[in-house]
């Protein structure tokens, strides 16, 4: 019997894991975070699972090798709170490079359908027994023009979508995909046309701050900005400066560049001391949703199987799909 610590663990993970129990495997669910302080809770155990916000650096892994652990399987498709370099040769790295794109996709939509036809006023104003329609005009996004950058399996689900509703869809990205339907263009031409900016990449130590005061004041005014993918791809303070000088028409954040301490829990008791993040939320066209974009039942399902596999592939020896390795 092999045994798994399972860290960050929420009600929805406990649920969707147990739809795929293994006879070997026995899970131990820990609430904590990953990090320096709690990875003495996977001593004695074989393998770690963890999360978006699990910080997985090098003291993280130093101590893994030392208790003997050999594998974490992440149980997402991005891996930027891993030290992969500090992992190569001591603990294998495993992930979920699939589950279900279309969660995160038509998330993205619900965020722009919401700004744009102010869905979030009009539910607080109907509950209050409200009916004006004054201030929540929006736009057809019919012939508007979506930039998508980043266009793996996200970005392409996402293209669906658009052309979907009859938008104009233009993508960046460094390799070209046959699934994405839409106008490939360098990276400025989509900063500089599209009435929508919609972030599908991966972070990476090349594209920290992407978004920055260059690049939306490279944007059309009124632009919207949506960031499903990962919070540091923004810098926040860059956001609110475009948001109170009306360059940046509405931002959908999905992530947070300082999301560890936030996200994922309920703070509705206490203080927030982030100021930047206390702004964004003020903000009437601003809307946070907190890393909730991959929230589906069939993305749950899909994480949990291949989370398993992973781990059965590793204990039984067998060859490494999902394995991420130091480039
Ligand atoms: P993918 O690997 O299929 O596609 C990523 C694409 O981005 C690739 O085509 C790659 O060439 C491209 N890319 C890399 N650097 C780029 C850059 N600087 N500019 C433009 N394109 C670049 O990944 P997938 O599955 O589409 O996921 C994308 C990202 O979405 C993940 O890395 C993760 O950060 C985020 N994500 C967010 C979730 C959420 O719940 N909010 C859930 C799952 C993923």
């Amino acid at each position: 019997m092999k045994t798994i610590a399972f860290f960050d663990a929420k009600p929805y993970d406990r649920q969707s894991f147990s739809m795929v129990e293994d006879e070997d495997i026995n899970i131990r669910y820990f609430e904590n975070k990953l990090n320096a302080d709690t990875v003495s809770m996977a001593a004695c155990c074989d393998g770690v699972c963890a999360f978006v916000n699990d910080n997985v650096d090098k003291n993280v892994i130093n101590k893994l090798y030392e208790y003997g652990v050999g594998v974490v399987a992440m149980r997402c498709a991005g891996y930027n709170n891993v030290d992969i370099k500090a992992a190569n040769g001591k603990v294998k790295i495993l992930r979920v490079p699939a589950y279900s794109p279309y969660a995160i996709a038509e998330h993205t939509m619900g965020m722009i359908l919401t700004l744009n036809r102010k869905l979030h006023k009009a539910y607080i104003r109907t509950r209050d027994h409200n009916f004006s329609l004054d201030g929540l005009c929006g736009f057809d996004l019919h012939k508007k023009t979506v930039g998508i950058v980043g266009t793996g399996k996200i970005g392409c689900a996402f293209s669906e979508i658009c052309n979907g509703f009859g938008m104009k869809v233009l993508g960046y990205d460094p390799y070209e995909n046959s699934e994405f339907k839409g106008e490939y263009c360098d990276f400025d031409r989509l900063l500089t046309q599209s009435d929508i900016v919609s972030l599908h990449c991966p972070l990476t130590k090349d594209n920290h701050n992407l978004i920055n005061r260059e690049t939306v004041n490279k944007m059309k005014k009124g632009v919207y900005i949506i960031n499903t993918s990962r919070g540091q791809l923004i810098d926040t303070e860059a956001i609110i400066e475009g948001i109170k000088s009306g360059q940046i028409g509405a931002a959908g954040l999905d992530v947070y560049e300082e999301e560890t301490t936030l996200f994922f829990e309920d703070k509705s008791d206490d203080i927030i001391y982030d100021d930047k993040f206390l702004t964004l939320i003020s903000m009437p066209n601003v809307l946070v949703t907190s890393h909730q974009a991959f929230l589906t039942r069939e993305a749950l399902y899909g994480i949990a199987e291949t989370t398993m596999q992973n781990f059965k592939a590793y204990f039984n020896d067998e060859e490494l799909k999902n394995e991420v390795v130091a480039k």
